[in-house]
């Protein structure tokens, strides 16, 4: 059997690409619109230098951390993401390989297996909901997450339902029945391995979304629970803050692109909060994150976790991110691309590839520890940054 293992995250994505079914990996490399976003995601880490040292580096580097209360191995933890038919294990691969590398999940409301079950895999896992249909409806979606023992809650903002992209969706169906099967099957079929991994579970891709309904209830489809959450008028803060009042305990606001924003966060209660543009999937030309992450320091700093997630594919992003003051990052389609090119062994590979590159640069950069990083470690470009939003 050929070797399964890749050194670098843009071989998974590649593996993932000739794995996957066009319309499958298309949902997973997607960004909005133009894609300014997604494209500045990536090009915006490439424009920050280090500084590295040549002589007198510590023989051992420690990258261990605490994110949200919950020890981690790295500086990096699971971003949430409702993406169905990568892999049959789903969720509960990521799960498993995240416990194994030591390091903190996020389970996405629109994820394609029950929180009861990836928990099992890992307890340290965080539940990400949206403001998403009656109040009663996300007052139980958060009691179900409680009673499976979430440690944490993430609430996502920033989705602005802006649904093209220049390069065209892809078709999701509805469900899989044979109909579908037979109008997808010149897509399917030209990807035996992938089909092979469902087949031999028996199963074929359903798109149902377990975390969205109640236990015992029928599963909600996909488009049923979108639905609802695109009917559903946008939160004030005071509704977050009602959100994080009921929640008590760790609570992550994810989709911060402004400090005064972040402000906000902290004042209706966020205990931490995500500089994110969901990938570049969101509302397009908003700005990488790493970009606003000083911003949004200089509002927030010191008062609350700062993660960031968007555009990280190497362990030299997450040690460029740190040292600009967030505390760790999320990474979402870094893992996917791993799910989808090798199951559990996969994700262990991605979260291999970046613990290496962390430590590498580390070593590069002559520090023993990640709490030793800072500013002087990185070169930021003058105009790197947009204006400042008081
Ligand atoms: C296919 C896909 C599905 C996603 N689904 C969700 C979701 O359900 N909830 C959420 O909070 N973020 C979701 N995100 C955003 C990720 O959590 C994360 O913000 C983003 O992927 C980070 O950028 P990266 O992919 O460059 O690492 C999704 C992203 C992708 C690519």
């Amino acid at each position: 059997m050929a070797n399964e293992w890749f050194e670098t995250v843009a071989i998974a994505k590649e593996r993932a690409r000739k794995r996957l079914p066009r319309s499958v990996y298309g949902a997973i490399i997607g960004g909005a619109e133009a894609g300014v976003s997604l494209k500045d995601n990536l090009s915006a880490f490439d424009e920050i230098g280090i500084r590295p040292v040549t002589a007198g580096q510590p023989a051992e580097r420690s990258l261990d951390t605490t994110i949200m209360g919950q020890h981690s191995s790295m500086p990096v933890m699971i971003s949430p993401t409702g993406v169905q038919a990568v892999h049959p294990d789903g969720e509960e691969a990521v799960a498993r390989a995240t416990a194994a590398r030591g390091v903190p999940m996020g389970l996405s409301s629109f994820g394609s297996k029950p929180i009861e079950s990836v928990i099992e895999g890992n307890p340290q896992l965080f539940f990400q909901i949206y403001w998403a249909g009656d109040r009663e409806s996300m007052s139980a979606r958060m009691e179900r997450a409680k009673a499976a023992g979430a440690v944490g809650l993430i609430l996502t903002l920033d989705w602005s339902f802006s649904h093209g992209r220049d390069w065209g969706s892809p078709e999701i169906p509805q469900q899989i029945d044979l109909q579908t099967a037979i109008k997808n099957a010149p897509d399917v079929l030209t990807r035996p391995r992938w089909l092979y991994d469902w087949l031999k579970r028996r199963e074929l891709p359903d798109l149902g979304v377990p975390n969205f309904g109640q236990l015992g209830d029928p599963v909600p489809g996909f488009f049923e629970a979108y639905g609802t959450w695109m009917g559903t008028p946008p939160p004030t803060w005071e509704n977050v803050a009602s959100l994080a009042e009921e929640w008590d305990g760790h609570f992550m606001v994810k989709g911060i692109g402004r400090g005064d924003q972040a402000r906000a966060a902290v004042d209706s209660g966020a205990t931490a909060i995500s500089v994110s543009n969901h990938g570049g999937n969101n509302i397009d030309s908003s700005p990488a994150p790493i970009r606003v992450l000083p911003e949004v320091v200089d509002a927030v700093g010191g008062k609350v976790e700062i993660m960031l997630d968007g555009g990280i594919r190497r362990g030299s992003d997450v040690v460029k991110a740190r040292a600009m003051g967030a505390n760790a990052v999320m990474i979402g389609r870094a893992y996917l691309w791993g799910l989808a090119a090798n199951g559990q062994a996969g994700v262990e590979n991605v979260l291999d590839i970046l613990r290496g590159g962390i430590d590498a640069t580390m070593l590069g950069l002559g520090k023993g520890s990640i709490d030793e990083l800072s500013y002087d470690d990185v070169i930021i470009p003058a105009d790197f940054s947009p204006p400042r939003i008081s």
